[in-house]
């Protein structure tokens, strides 16, 4: 078989065999097939799409590329969240801990940032010291003494994705559903997990634009999920603006913290609450989401949660002082705020743009070798619906390079629209739950 044969079947819209695609994944994962050739087979697949029984045969190559991790040894049902990306999206840095504080285990691989959206692993890693390439026995260690590891792709799991999502990181290929299934699952299934909780983003900062599109990956993710026999959530969440106030990575873990200590922004709270009592439903620890809600309300109330972070951080290395002093995480050394042109209200923000203007400061990768800046990102200080005065800031800037500004300061100025009237309408946080093969309107 050649890889340039399977590259051309799939450019011309032609169905793969699951031979050709384990062909494809498996010479690439062993540097077999260079980088140009398997770039040029993820925008075949970007512009061609693949069908369900390609989707299933790229998840499962992907998973194979490694090893499957079994805990089936430790106490109680596994459970993991995973987000498919946006601005601001820092959910699992609050879940991941609060969860856990309630004695259900929690082995979560993450990807880095990708695209204008950011990445745990990127976020992790502004604590200084935080170890996320732990070995196989290190992550169980981990997760046997304190109930939660947070750690990257590694050589043993799913090392395909861990090569391909660098590539599509810097190859205009995110924006594929069976691109991201494949990602998303097979690092999900390696992980030795019970049960899935899915956030599943759309709006203007999401990679799924329309809330058609986030649905029907939504379902193409729970399906393989209970297909591997899985129990699965997704949820359909908002990112028509940024989640929280602070884009970036050092700020992330800023606002987590704030979370974890009973404040921060009300949404980044509501939707930390919402997924975490999914993952407590799921694992079984509670019998109702309600119950669950207000487990992990009381698990932050209690500074349960942040204790918890607290550990997991000793434990993975890093500098668990941040926690009661967050001046010792990365700090840029400049601001500048972005103000605003006209009295009114914000009545939408384009939220790719704030994450690009992130990525721009530095936040994020251009080329896959770049290295983050943890300090740089965005404070947004206005969301959709505020009511603004001229010369009031929109967002400040926290930048290190000069030569970086211009740009991000264009794409923030350019990321508001402001009107006279208020917005007519305001988009829900959670706009549906897709559970199993049933569909749930939130709300009801
Ligand atoms: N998160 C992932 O792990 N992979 C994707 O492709 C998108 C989001």
């Amino acid at each position: 078989m050649r890889a340039i044969d399977v590259i051309r079947k799939k450019r011309d819209g032609g169905e793969l065999s699951p031979e050709e695609i384990e062909f494809f994944i498996s010479s690439y994962t062993s540097d077999r097939i260079p980088d140009y050739q398997a770039a040029a087979w993820l925008m075949a697949v970007l512009l061609r799409g693949m069908t369900r029984a390609e989707i299933a045969a790229f998840t499962e190559s992907m998973l194979h590329s490694g090893s499957v991790l079994d805990f089936s040894d430790l106490p109680g049902c596994k459970v993991d969240k995973h987000s498919t990306g946006g601005v601001g999206d820092k959910t699992s840095l609050v879940i991941a801990p609060t969860v856990a504080a309630a004695g259900v285990l929690v082995p979560m691989i993450s990807g880095r940032g990708l695209g204008h959206s950011g990445g745990t692993l990127d976020k992790l890693e502004s604590i200084p010291g935080f170890n996320v390439n732990l070995s196989l026995a290190e992550f169980r260690r981990v997760l046997a003494t304190c109930g939660c590891a947070l750690i990257g792709q590694t050589a043993e799991i799913a090392p395909a994705d861990k090569k391909l999502y660098a590539l599509r990181d810097v190859t205009a290929t995110v924006e594929s559903p069976p691109l991201i299934c494949g990602s998303i699952m097979s690092k999900k299934l390696a992980e030795g997990i019970d049960a899935l909780v899915l956030d599943v983003k759309t709006g203007s900062g999401a990679f799924m634009k329309s809330e058609e599109a986030a649905t029907s990956l939504a379902e193409l993710m729970v399906e393989t999920g209970v297909r591997m026999g899985k129990k699965m959530v997704a949820l359909i969440t908002d990112m028509d603006q940024p989640l929280g106030n602070k884009v970036g990575n050092a700020l992330e873990i800023e606002e987590c913290i704030e979370v974890m200590r009973g404040a921060g922004p009300a949404d980044l709270r509501e939707l930390c609450l919402e997924l975490a009592a999914w993952m407590l439903f799921l694992a079984g620890r509670v019998t109702s989401l309600d119950e669950g809600q207000r487990l992990a309300a009381e698990l932050i109330a209690s500074g349960a949660a942040l204790e918890k972070f607290r550990e997991i951080i000793t434990l993975q290395g890093g500098d668990a002082s941040v926690i009661d002093d967050t001046g010792r995480l990365p700090q840029a050394h400049n601001r500048l705020p972005i103000l605003s042109r006209s009295n009114g209200f914000v009545v939408s923000i384009q939220c790719e743009q704030v994450g690009v203007a992130s990525l721009v400061l530095g936040g994020g990768r251009e080329k896959k070798d770049d290295s983050i800046d943890p300090a740089v990102g965005v404070v947004v200080h206005k969301k959709v619906g505020a009511a603004v005065h001229a010369g009031e800031p929109l967002s400040t800037v926290h930048y290190n390079s000069d030569a970086r500004l211009s740009e991000a300061r264009r794409l923030l100025e350019e990321s508001y629209a402001i009107a006279p009237q208020p917005p007519i309408s305001r988009r829900p946080l959670i706009h549906r739950i897709i559970q199993g093969i049933r569909h749930v309107e939130a709300g009801t």
